[in-house]
């Protein structure tokens, strides 16, 4: 059986990318392998969350893992933060992770160029920390979106860097996984790069978004004056149209293709179809999440189960490791 690991920061609400990016891939490999799904709360304190802020965020993710489909039975389901196993490995990582590599990261200088006002060390180290995530259960497949390819490239690297200091085949080479393909980005709605929260109001579709904000957002989507004979689909429109081959049936996306092609589209009956098809999709679970997300003595059963299943991987990983490198009881 392999070994699964991976995590989603709480930052607000899941939208259609942590969805179809990682959750739909966690729930699909939750049946025949070792999973641990996480929470990752410190890697949120980056961006330096007010306490009320970080608990109702982990909350909401919780509910929003659950409510799709997650079985705390199947999955070892945890808040990152109840391990400090991994504080401990991150610590350990740090010592053979280069300035040089860290600020080469692309989230880093993205990051470092967006907020200069806070390019704090645990930005910087953004990479071991997630590495230590990885590698604390010895992961064979990181279920994530593409934009997270270069960080599972420097936890190979990691990974492989403490084999060879220590001479030992200890951690898997972990690999970037999507269920049977290559990894996806979702698209934001501003006609622009990918969806994401901090992409702006609007550009994101979120699980728990009720149907009328649903429509609103989508009417608003980004298009462009209409297909141009000879010419490519403008980003905006290539957007929409990913967005229907992820939500829609397949003789809808002909459909508004082929409407395309004869250059008669009408992005408005386009944009109804694709906002119907997300409400079809995510109505059940934003239910879920509604009826979850207050069920206190549930969340904490879930919490309490995934830590300790999760401390008990962990806390092997890291005896081992200290006696790897040379930490020995007398
Ligand atoms: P985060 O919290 O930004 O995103 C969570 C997951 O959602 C995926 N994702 C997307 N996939 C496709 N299209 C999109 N538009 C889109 N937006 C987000 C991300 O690729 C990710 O899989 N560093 C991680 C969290 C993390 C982690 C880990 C992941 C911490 N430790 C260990 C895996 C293993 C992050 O910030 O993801």
């Amino acid at each position: 059986m392999q070994t699964v690991v991976s995590g989603i920061r709480p930052t607000g609400n899941l939208h259609l990318g942590n969805y179809f990016g990682a959750i739909r891939n966690f729930v699909r490999m939750q049946e025949s392998n070792h999973c641990y799904f996480f929470i990752a709360d410190y890697h949120s304190l980056t961006t330096h969350p007010t306490p009320a802020d970080l608990h109702g965020n982990i909350r909401m993710v919780l509910s929003e893992f659950l409510a799709s489909g997650l079985d705390p039975e199947k999955a070892t389901l945890y808040v990152q933060s109840d391990l400090p196993e991994v504080a401990e490995l991150y610590l350990l990582l740090n010592m053979n992770a280069y300035l040089g590599e860290l600020m080469r990261c692309t989230s880093f200088k993205e990051k470092a160029r967006t907020q200069p006002e806070n390019v704090n060390a645990g930005l910087l180290t953004y990479p071991s920390l997630m590495a230590a995530d990885i590698i604390i259960h010895k992961a064979h497949f990181v279920p994530v979106g593409k934009d997270q390819e270069q960080h599972l490239e420097m936890t190979r690297t990691f990974a492989k860097r403490f084999n060879r200091m220590y001479g030992v085949e200890y951690f898997p080479e972990p690999q970037a996984y999507n269920f049977g393909d290559a990894l996806v980005k979702i698209p934001g709605l501003d006609g622009t790069g990918k969806m994401g929260k901090s992409e702006g109001e609007g550009n994101a579709i979120f699980l728990a978004d009720p149907p009328e904000v649903i429509r609103k957002k989508v009417m608003r989507a980004v298009t462009d004056a209409g297909p141009q004979a000879g010419q490519e689909k403008s980003q905006a429109v290539e957007n929409l149209f990913t967005l229907l081959k992820v939500m829609s049936k397949q003789e809808t996306v002909d459909f508004f293709e082929d409407q395309y092609l004869k250059g008669s589209i009408r992005y408005g009956d386009l944009k109804k179809q694709l906002a119907e098809d997300i409400i079809a999709y995510t109505a059940p679970i934003r239910e879920k999440i509604l009826a979850i997300a207050g069920d206190d003595a549930y969340l904490a059963s879930v919490t309490r189960l995934g830590a300790d299943r999760a401390r008990e991987s962990a806390s092997r990983t890291i005896r081992e490791v200290r006696e790897i490198i040379g930490f020995k009881a007398f």
